[in-house]
């Protein structure tokens, strides 16, 4: 699914990011009559399209500006947001952690944004498939107008099924047909069951949550199916660093804490792995136990429908924009 045209000279159509002044950034989308106009001046679309990724245009003004093709994740980190994004690092090591591999079949929920989406629609490549889940109908459109910006079009290896995992999943996919299942959402462990049924034998459930209370909850409820291995769970801290002449530090912020992975492989149909033969349970939950992962508790901000409708007009803009582009020459879509 890899975007059409990821190399080569600036063609139209192709979305170029663009570093002017005071390093101030600009995300357009070539056309042959579009042109950027700032308080610095304007640049005509046709001093970028032939020239190669990476090259340095003037504007009438003088004011240089370094034009290249935007990055996975830089397009994540600056499209439109119904819900929280997994972050590059972290969808990173979902796709290793999880095993994602070429020409596989993977389940994910909820599609959010569709950040985790994009990244997971490149690791399955053109023979593979992914079928996204999502409750919200506006989330869904949100997710699949990032997609389609950023990819061009919608992968014809993408189905985005708007509903709840534990009701739609027994009748979108057909029972132990799945190669791996990411789970991104509050509440995991309602969704275990249904993806133990949809599961290869062998395959992976990986499941990211934000705090230390979900991560233990759904480790005790993969454990007390009997129907995986015994589950592995990790972060990932990534620190930046300001390496300049002999000044070669860590950088002085970061970001701490995005979220934790866990994830376990589907057991074979009566199988029992031998660690839970020796395993005695450590842990249950009771309902006042519960009131503990509710959104408020695990402080779950929730987007304002105000706030998503608008989230939505700008993301279909964009993708608008990215079809418009796709069709030939039109108005400018800065
Ligand atoms: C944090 S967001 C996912 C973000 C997404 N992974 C991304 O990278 O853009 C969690 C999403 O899961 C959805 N969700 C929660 N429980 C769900 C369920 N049982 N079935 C389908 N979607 C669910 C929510 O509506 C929300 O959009």
């Amino acid at each position: 699914m890899t975007p059409e045209r990821p190399s080569g000279p600036f063609r139209v159509g192709d979305r170029v990011q663009l570093t002017g002044p005071k390093n101030r950034m600009h995300t357009i989308t070539l056309r042959e009559d579009g042109e950027l106009h700032t308080h610095h001046g304007v640049l005509r679309h046709t001093a970028l399209i032939g020239q190669p990724d990476g090259s340095v245009v003037t504007n009438s003004g003088g004011h240089e500006y370094l034009a290249l093709r935007p990055l996975l994740r830089d397009f994540v980190m600056s499209m439109p947001r119904g819900a929280a994004i997994v972050y590059p690092k972290d969808a990173a090591q979902i796709v290793a952690q999880a095993d994602v591999f070429p020409g596989s079949v993977v389940v994910e929920a909820g599609v959010g944004s569709g950040a985790l989406a994009l990244s997971l629609l490149r690791a399955v490549g053109e023979n593979g498939r992914l079928v996204s889940f999502e409750r919200r109908e506006e989330f869904a459109d949100v997710a699949r107008a990032n997609v389609e910006t950023f990819v061009g079009h919608v992968p014809h290896n993408w189905e985005v099924v708007v509903g709840d995992l534990v009701a739609e999943l027994p009748t979108a996919v057909a029972p132990a047909s799945v190669d791996r299942v990411v789970l991104d959402m509050l509440a995991p462990w309602e969704c275990i069951d249904v993806v133990a049924d949809a599961l290869q034998p062998g395959g992976v459930v990986l499941c990211y949550v934000a705090t230390a209370t979900q991560l233990s909850r759904v480790a005790e409820y993969i454990r007390g199916t009997g129907l995986f291995t015994e589950p592995d769970a990790n972060e990932t801290m990534v620190r930046g660093w300001h390496v300049e002449g002999l000044a070669v530090r860590p950088d002085h912020r970061m970001v701490a804490h995005t979220g934790f992975l866990i994830w376990a492989r589907r057991l074979a149909p009566g199988a029992v792995a031998p660690e839970q033969k020796r395993r005695a349970s450590k842990s249950s939950y009771g309902d006042e136990d519960v009131e503990l992962w509710t959104p408020g508790a695990v402080g779950d901000r929730q987007i304002t429908d105000k706030n998503l409708r608008k989230r939505v007009r700008e993301a279909e803009r964009a993708a608008e924009g990215a079809r418009l582009a796709a069709q030939g020459p039109a108005e400018d879509g800065i």
